[in-house]
């Protein structure tokens, strides 16, 4: 066991357990197991969050993603735009509709796609962009969503990692057309197992991504499209109703942690330590530093009883899943860099102040050791 994890999930959802085993009573003594009444309660707030007319519950974040697709009518022949450095889920949700992921490199200084490379990527094929809030952060919505509309494309944002994170003073999740979420038990609002979510201001879009949700059907045994099993059930609703309202706080805290690590990490060995750009926030879903000595200060700090983890080693184009595409080694190299420097240091609601500084020192520690 580390001294300091890389996250304590135990102990977040305990400062809870109360509540949260009230909410699992409920349910049990209910006796109503899927798309009930916390279903449709955990839809109302999570858009009242979002700041969208629609939120429809799913089994997960792939899930969500997979279905905006299908919504917009996505599928074989089309490119849908992703970042070249994101977790492989935001691009295995365009295979999986026959569409092609084109990747886009980041900017050096956010890691969050670099509209200024985004209309060179764009073909007669491309449907859509999927920007991905990538740890936390929003990514430039407002350059994203111009050039959209001036090539009449779609927007999916992947916000699996930044819910309550704002660009421009709007949440997250509220930009795209339509937009999925993800609710595994490490997101910033987790649930106790697989659950995520779409988001939309679009009622056509709501009423066809519940569909999609459910065997392509509105009215038990009719059935529109070939949907999916895929629906958030009502114990993990209720378990994430309980949840919520601390996501502010939660979030904060985050903010709060992550600005200490910034202050005490300046000018340490050649650490970079985030950037948050100009009109962005960042709820620090992971605080990822760099440093060309990654591995041996991820094994010093292992050796010294701190957890850390890297996201990602290998960026979704040299994954043996895509070997098929024909990207190349060098393709893009901003992700294939970050894969290679990045390190995410312990981030979490609970984390304090002495234990951050204490991840600091050993960090301090094995620059002064190894220059
Ligand atoms: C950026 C990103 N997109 C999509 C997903 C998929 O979410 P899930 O694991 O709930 O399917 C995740 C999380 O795993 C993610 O980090």
């Amino acid at each position: 066991m580390h001294q300091i994890p890389f996250l304590d999930l135990k102990a977040m959802n305990l400062s809870l357990e109360t509540e949260l085993q009230r909410a699992f009573t409920d349910v049990l003594h209910s006796g109503w197991f899927i798309l009930g009444k916390n279903v449709a309660a955990f839809e109302e707030e999570y858009a009242k969050f979002s700041g969208t007319a629609h939120a429809i519950g799913v089994a997960n974040g792939l899930d969500a993603l997979h279905i905006a697709l299908k919504v917009l009518g996505v599928g074989a022949g089309d490119e849908v735009i992703v970042p070249s450095n994101t977790y492989i889920a935001t691009m295995l949700a365009s295979s999986f509709v026959g569409a092609t992921p084109v990747p886009v490199e980041p900017r050096a200084a956010t890691y969050n796609i670099n509209p200024e490379l985004i209309e060179a990527a764009i073909t007669p094929r491309t449907k859509v962009i999927m920007p991905v809030h990538l740890y936390g952060q929003a990514s430039e919505m407002d350059a994203i969503m111009a050039i959209a509309e001036k090539h009449g494309l779609y927007v999916i944002e992947d916000n699996a990692q930044s819910q309550g994170a704002f660009y421009n003073g709007r949440p997250t999740g509220s930009f795209g057309h339509i937009n999925g979420t993800s609710f595994y038990p490490g997101k910033n609002l987790g649930a106790l197992g697989d659950a995520g979510a779409m988001t939309t201001n679009n009622a056509e879009y709501d009423k066809s991504a519940r569909s999609w949700r459910n065997y392509g059907s509105h009215k038990k045994y009719y059935n529109e499209v070939l949907g999916f099993n895929s629906r958030l059930d009502e114990l993990q609703a209720a378990l994430l109703l309980t949840k919520l309202p601390s996501l502010y706080n939660d979030n904060a805290e985050r903010e709060r942690i992550a600005a200490l690590y910034t202050e005490l990490l300046q000018g340490v060995g050649d650490v970079i330590t985030p950037v948050v750009a100009d009109n962005a926030t960042s709820v620090f879903h992971l605080y990822v530093i760099r440093s060309k000595k990654r591995d041996a200060l991820q094994e010093y700090l292992t050796q010294n009883g701190i957890g850390t983890m890297i996201h990602y080693p290998v960026p979704p184009h040299l994954q043996e899943a895509y070997s098929d595409k024909g990207w190349k080694q060098g393709q893009f190299p901003l992700a294939e860099e970050i894969a290679q420097t990045c390190l995410s240091l312990p981030i979490f609601p609970g984390l304090t102040d002495g234990q951050v500084e204490r991840v600091v020192e050993v960090i301090k520690a094995f620059f002064a050791q190894k220059g």
